[in-house]
């Protein structure tokens, strides 16, 4: 029987970066998304996939035949993690799914506020061996959440005031992702991601003022301004509560922390905010 990587995610961010080595390096992979139009239209036959939804049980036994690991993500939208991600891995358990790295996020072992802290502690009880990619924020969000309003109004509109972030592209993250489903010294291993420097939005919007060749500013709206924008631009209430209080986060400092450990793991320098704006100049074009 194949023996299959099941990407979780796989038409999102690191999902579909990480199914892209995959494919590229011939390993047989399968994905996994509750739209699968989606994913045919990304992959066209080329994989194996599945219509999957972690909020819905009777889709697991599906995605776990013929897999042996997993590269996990928790959707953003999903905070009952006990509810819809744990019995997915006591899935996994129970049809013997040998590894899972497990994409989480920067600090989550220390902050029992974050949904990836109880996936990462359920993991741990699990029996699986286990991998935690704790990245800091992803230098992607510019190019995908952010892209319009960078595009069309010229502003880097985040409520984050000096605070710096110590942005990792996802490339990166994916990269190493992969690395951990080939190397044991990764498993039962956690890793703090980070990029090799800290930035706060004004330097950020002066990189793409140079990059971009018109004036990017960070106009440093207030948490309250932040939040009427998202509820006009018709984002969740629950959804700008999680991010306002993200970026109050930043604001007090806590994103600037470096590691070096992305370094270490690629054996290269982590990719640079000069670098990403470079390669995606065009979707602000
Ligand atoms: N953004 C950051 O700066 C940052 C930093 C560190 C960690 N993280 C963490 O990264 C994770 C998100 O990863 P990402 O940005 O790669 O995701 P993403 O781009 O938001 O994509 C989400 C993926 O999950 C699928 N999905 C959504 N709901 C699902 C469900 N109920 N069941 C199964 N699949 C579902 C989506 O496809 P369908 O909609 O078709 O199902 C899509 O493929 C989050 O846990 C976040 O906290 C983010």
């Amino acid at each position: 029987m194949e023996s299959k990587i099941l990407i979780t995610g796989i038409t999102g961010n690191v999902g579909s970066e990480v199914a892209k080595i995959l494919i590229g390096m011939d390993q047989p992979v399968k994905g996994a998304a509750r739209n699968i139009t989606n994913i045919e239209k990304q992959y066209g036959g080329s994989i194996d996939y599945v219509k999957f939804d972690f909020e819905d049980p009777n889709t697991y036994d599906a995605a776990l035949k013929d897999v042996s690991r997993i590269f996990l993500i928790r959707p953003p939208q999903i905070g009952d993690v006990k509810k819809y991600i744990n019995p997915f891995i006591d899935r996994a358990k129970m049809r013997g799914i040998k590894h899972i790295v497990f994409l989480s996020i920067i600090g989550a072992d220390k902050n029992p506020f974050v949904p990836h802290n109880k996936i990462e502690k359920h993991l741990k009880t699990s029996g699986i061996a286990y991998t935690f990619l704790r990245a800091s924020f992803f230098m992607q969000n510019l190019s995908t959440f952010y892209k319009d309003i960078i595009k069309y109004q010229n502003d880097i509109f985040i409520p984050a005031g000096k605070g710096k972030t110590s942005f990792i592209d996802i490339r990166d993250i994916a990269e190493i992702a992969v690395k951990a489903f080939f190397d044991s010294t990764y498993r039962n291993n956690a890793y703090s991601l980070t990029g090799s420097e800290a930035l706060d939005y004004f330097e950020v919007a002066n990189i793409f003022t140079d990059v971009l060749g018109r004036k990017i500013i960070y106009s440093n709206p207030s948490s309250s301004e932040y939040k009427t924008r998202m509820k006009i631009l018709g984002e969740e209430k629950e959804f700008i509560k999680v991010m306002a209080n993200l970026y109050f986060a930043v604001r007090l400092g806590i994103a600037a922390v470096i590691t070096d450990e992305t370094r270490k793991l690629l054996r290269k320098p982590p990719i640079t905010m000069m670098e990403f704006v470079r390669d995606y100049s065009n979707c602000w074009r």
